[in-house]
């Protein structure tokens, strides 16, 4: 795997440590990589409410463009299981928004499991060209 790839999911997986996640138990890390090369991180925040939990690749996303990020070119994503763990749809809605078609890497605490670009994770995508 190439380097870079691995220390984006690196990012991932420390930033995991963080989720808040007392609801689900499941803790998921992303960590987003800027175009200028630089890792901005999100960990799932849940809340007791359930619907208002934000999922880490939107607070990784959010979290980027609120420090004046504006392109981006991957994001790594971090669970601890087997199966890779895609983002939710409302993600690849955000993701598409500011991201574009980027590439999505997807892995658990120890391996890669799945790269896709996000084209075909939201084929046919709502956005502002079609306002
Ligand atoms: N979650 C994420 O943070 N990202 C995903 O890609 C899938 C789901 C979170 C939301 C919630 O806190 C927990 O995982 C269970 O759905």
């Amino acid at each position: 795997m190439a380097k870079n790839r691995r220390h984006l999911l690196d990012a991932a997986r420390a930033v995991r440590r963080n989720a808040f996640a007392p609801f689900s138990h499941f803790q998921v890390g992303a960590a987003l990589e800027t175009a200028d090369g630089q890792i901005i991180t999100g960990c799932n925040v849940e809340n007791a409410t359930y619907g208002l939990t934000v999922c880490a690749e939107r607070v990784a996303v959010f979290k980027a463009i609120s420090e004046g990020h504006r392109k981006f070119t991957r994001i790594a994503i971090v669970a601890d299981t087997d199966e890779p763990t895609p983002p939710c749809g409302a993600c690849r809605q955000i993701l598409w928004e500011f991201a574009g078609d980027l590439e999505v890497i997807l892995g658990n605490l120890t391996e890669e499991k799945a790269r896709h670009q996000l084209e075909e994770l939201l084929p046919h995508p709502f956005d502002a060209r079609l306002l």
